[in-house]
C-alpha cells in the first residue's frame, strides 16, 4: 500500500515548487540542500524529510538538480498536465480569478465563466464569455472541465455544487464560506482569505507583545517607576498600544 503523505507536507510543496521555479528563472541548475533550505526558510532536515516522502531526489555531495526537483514536485502536485476550470459566479471574485493570468503558467486554464445574472450575459472577461448557468450542461458536454470554482453567495453554493457534481465535475475550488456536504469521491479545496488575515492579525498581536516586553526588559531601571507600563502603552506608536 502507498504511504499516506501528511497534508502538512503537501501544503509545503507548492512553496517549494514556487521557489524552485524562481531559481530556474534565474538560471540556477544545482543547489545544495543547505542553500535550498535557507532560501525556503525551513531546516535542511525538514526539507530532506519532506522530499524523502516522495523518494528523495537529492544526491550526496551534489545537492539537488533544480530542474529535476522542480519537475518531480510538479508531477507530485499534478502540474504536469492541464486542468480546465470553470468559474461559477462571475461577480467581483469570479472576475478577479478570471483576470489572473498566472494560473495559466501552472496549467490551470479558465475556460468558462457562469452566472445567473442576465445583465452579465455576453460580457467577456479577458476574452472569456460569461454564460448563463442554464447553459452549463451543454458546455460540459462539449468542453473538458476538471475543476469548478465556486464564487457564488454562500446561500447558493450547495445547490450549485450539487449541480456541478451531477454533471460529472468532481473537483471543487470553493470560495463560499460554507462547508459543502458532498460525496467522498468529490475533492474540495476550501479557500478562506479571511483565515489568512486572522493569522496575520494573530502574528501582529504576538509581535507587538514581544516588542513591548523587549522594550521593558531593555529599560529595567524604569520599570519600578509608577505608571511605567501605562506610559509604555502610549509610547512609540501602535506597537505599544495594544
Ligand atoms: P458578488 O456578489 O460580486 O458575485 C457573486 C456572483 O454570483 C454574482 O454575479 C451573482 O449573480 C452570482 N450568482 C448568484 N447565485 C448564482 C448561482 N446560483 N449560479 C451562478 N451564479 C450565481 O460577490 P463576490 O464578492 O464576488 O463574492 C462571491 C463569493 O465569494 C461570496 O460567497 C463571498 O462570500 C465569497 N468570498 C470568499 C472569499 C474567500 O476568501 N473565500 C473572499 C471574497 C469573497
Amino acid at each position: 500500500m502507498e504511504k499516506e503523505i501528511s497534508q502538512a507536507v503537501i501544503r509545503r510543496m507548492p512553496r517549494y515548487y514556487r521557489y524552485l521555479g524562481e531559481l530556474l528563472d534565474d538560471g540556477v541548475e544545482r543547489i545544495s540542500s543547505n542553500e535550498l533550505s535557507a532560501l525556503m526558510k525551513v531546516t535542511a532536515s525538514q526539507l530532506r524529510q519532506d522530499l524523502n516522502n516522495f523518494g528523495g531526489f537529492g544526491q550526496q555531495g551534489y545537492g539537488y538538480n533544480v530542474r529535476h526537483l522542480y519537475d518531480e514536485i510538479g508531477k507530485i502536485l499534478g502540474l504536469n498536465r492541464q486542468h480546465n476550470i470553470i468559474v461559477i459566479g462571475a461577480g467581483n471574485l469570479g472576475q478577479a480569478l478570471a483576470n489572473y493570468v498566472k494560473f495559466e503558467k501552472r496549467g490551470f486554464i479558465i475556460n468558462g465563466l457562469f452566472d445567473i445574472n442576465p445583465a452579465l450575459k455576453g460580457v467577456t472577461v479577458r476574452g472569456i464569455d460569461i454564460r448563463m448557468l442554464e447553459d452549463l450542461p451543454e458546455f460540459v458536454k462539449n468542453h473538458k472541465v476538471d475543476i469548478a470554482a465556486l464564487t457564488v453567495p454562500k446561500e447558493n453554493a450547495m445547490e450549485v455544487a450539487n449541480k456541478v457534481v451531477e454533471l460529472g465535475i468532481h473537483a471543487i475550488w470553493n470560495f463560499a464560506h460554507l462547508d459543502l456536504e458532498l460525496p467522498d469521491y468529490v475533492v474540495v479545496e476550501n479557500v478562506h482569505l479571511s483565515d489568512s488575515l486572522m493569522q496575520l492579525s494573530y502574528n501582529i498581536v504576538k509581535h507587538e507583545q514581544e516588542m513591548k516586553w523587549e522594550y521593558a526588559l531593555s529599560h529595567p531601571n524604569n520599570q519600578n517607576k509608577p505608571g511605567f507600563f501605562r506610559e509604555l502603552k502610549g509610547r512609540e506608536g501602535s506597537a505599544f498600544n495594544s
